[in-house]
Parts: C-alpha cells; sequence; structure tokens
C-alpha cells in the first residue's frame, strides 16, 4: 500500500514510539530513575497548573476509588479505554458498565489478557491514541477513559482530541490525576493537562476517585 507524506510520517513516528515504550518496559527499574533524574535536570519545573473555578467543583461527588465511579457511570453506552495495558479495567467496565460496545486503543495489546479481547462487545484499535480519537465520529462516546501516555503534552493532546467526541452529558475521565515532579518518580503532566483543559472548556467535575498512592482519577462532565 502506498502512503502519503502525511500518512509515512505518522507511521515512522508510531513505529518510533513503540520501539521507546518497549525499551521502558525492558529497563531495570534502577535505570530508569536514573534517566528520570537527568531529565529533571535538563527540564524546567513546570508554574502550577490553574485553579478550576470553584462553580465547576459544585456537586462533585468524592468517591473511594475508580471503581465505585464505574458503578455510578449510565450503564450501558458506548465507551472507550485510551490505554488498556493487561485490560483489568477494560475488565471492569465490562462487568460493571455493560457497555453495548466498549472501544480499546493502545499502541500494543500484546499483555492484555484474552479475556478481554475476546469480549465481543470489545473493539481494539492498536495504534496511537489521538488517530484513533479523531476516527471517532463527533458526539458518539457516553465516555472516555484516558490512561495512556502521562506527560504534559500527551495527555494535553489527547484531551483535545477526546473533548469533541464525547456526547453532551458524556464523561471524559483522567486516570493519575497527579503532579510528579519529584526525582525517582519521573514526571507526570496529568494533572497540569487536565486543569487546564477543565478551565479552557468549562465542564464540571462529576467525580473524583481517591488511590492508594494518590493517583486519582478525575471525571469531567461535558454539558448538556
Ligand atoms: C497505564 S497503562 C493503562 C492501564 C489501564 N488503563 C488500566 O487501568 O488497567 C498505559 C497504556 O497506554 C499505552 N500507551 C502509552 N502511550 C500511548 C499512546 N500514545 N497511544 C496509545 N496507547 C498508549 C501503553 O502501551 C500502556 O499499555
Amino acid at each position: 500500500m502506498r502512503l502519503c507524506a502525511g500518512q509515512g510520517a505518522l507511521v515512522a513516528g508510531e513505529s518510533f514510539y513503540r520501539l521507546k515504550l518497549a525499551l521502558r518496559r525492558l529497563l531495570p527499574e534502577s535505570v530508569k530513575r536514573v534517566l528520570r533524574l537527568g531529565r529533571l535536570a535538563v527540564q524546567p519545573v513546570p508554574p502550577p497548573a490553574p485553579r478550576i473555578p470553584q462553580a465547576q467543583l459544585e456537586g462533585c461527588q468524592l468517591l473511594t476509588d475508580r471503581i465505585e465511579m464505574l458503578r455510578r457511570l449510565p450503564q450501558g453506552g458506548i465507551v472507550a479505554e485510551i490505554g488498556t495495558y493487561q485490560g483489568d479495567f477494560a475488565r471492569a467496565i465490562l462487568e460493571i458498565m455493560a457497555p453495548e460496545k466498549l472501544h480499546l486503543a493502545d499502541i500494543t495489546f500484546s499483555l492484555c489478557r484474552a479475556d478481554v479481547l475476546a469480549d465481543p462487545r470489545v473493539e481494539r484499535h492498536e495504534g496511537l491514541s489521538v488517530p484513533f480519537l479523531q476516527s471517532c465520529a463527533d458526539a458518539s462516546l457516553d465516555m472516555i477513559y484516558v490512561d495512556a501516555d502521562h506527560g504534559y503534552d500527551a495527555v494535553r493532546a489527547d484531551a483535545a482530541a477526546a473533548a469533541p467526541k464525547v456526547k453532551p452529558g458524556g464523561f471524559l475521565v483522567f486516570n493519575d490525576f497527579a503532579r510528579i515532579i519529584r526525582p525517582g518518580f519521573g514526571v507526570l503532566g496529568v494533572h497540569q493537562a487536565v486543569c487546564e483543559f477543565a478551565v479552557t472548556s468549562g465542564w464540571s467535575v462529576a467525580f473524583f476517585c481517591l488511590e492508594g498512592e494518590a493517583l486519582y482519577d478525575i471525571a469531567l462532565r461535558r454539558p448538556e
């Protein structure tokens, strides 16, 4: 198949990203820590995230964990999980939300559990998150769960691509809503990117889910 210039760049970018992820998985934790320290030395600490106005937080439910959120989200519907890994949370979505369809997007499904991949409601999209999200019809998804690359630029891009695809009244959820800039723990830009998205979109925060390592989930609701 011949590829146009744009497609060629996308395929090259995706192959490079796939290689980077595979290498990262192979590296021992001690080496990863040294690399993170090096990155922190050259990467300036980002400014504090913008404050989400109180009006957008009124009515937000504070939950014990993300499983409790799945119990409170509307049942059925069309759902997407961006970043599936071994498929444990996808299994929980299937069991608790009972969606009509669950789109799973990941750069690789090689580690994903077989029962999830075999579920007839599951549609697999192997590749990068943003092109998958852009391929979805506008206002077609009841809930999108974003849990792929946790860097600032990547989450910002996922949020921008995902927002128009959420149905009015639907939910856009981000895992690992955290700001981590401490040496040895890498750099998580989810908090920064999500706060900026909340402020610019004006979407209200519907759920905030606690987690043992303070890597919280935050669910924003698209206005009706
Ligand atoms: C934290 S894991 C997902 C965990 C899963 N949501 C859960 O809770 O069980 C992140 C996954 O995102 C995938 N990933 C990372 N960057 C990606 C990208 N840009 N596009 C698609 N998938 C990506 C990785 O391959 C990995 O499987």
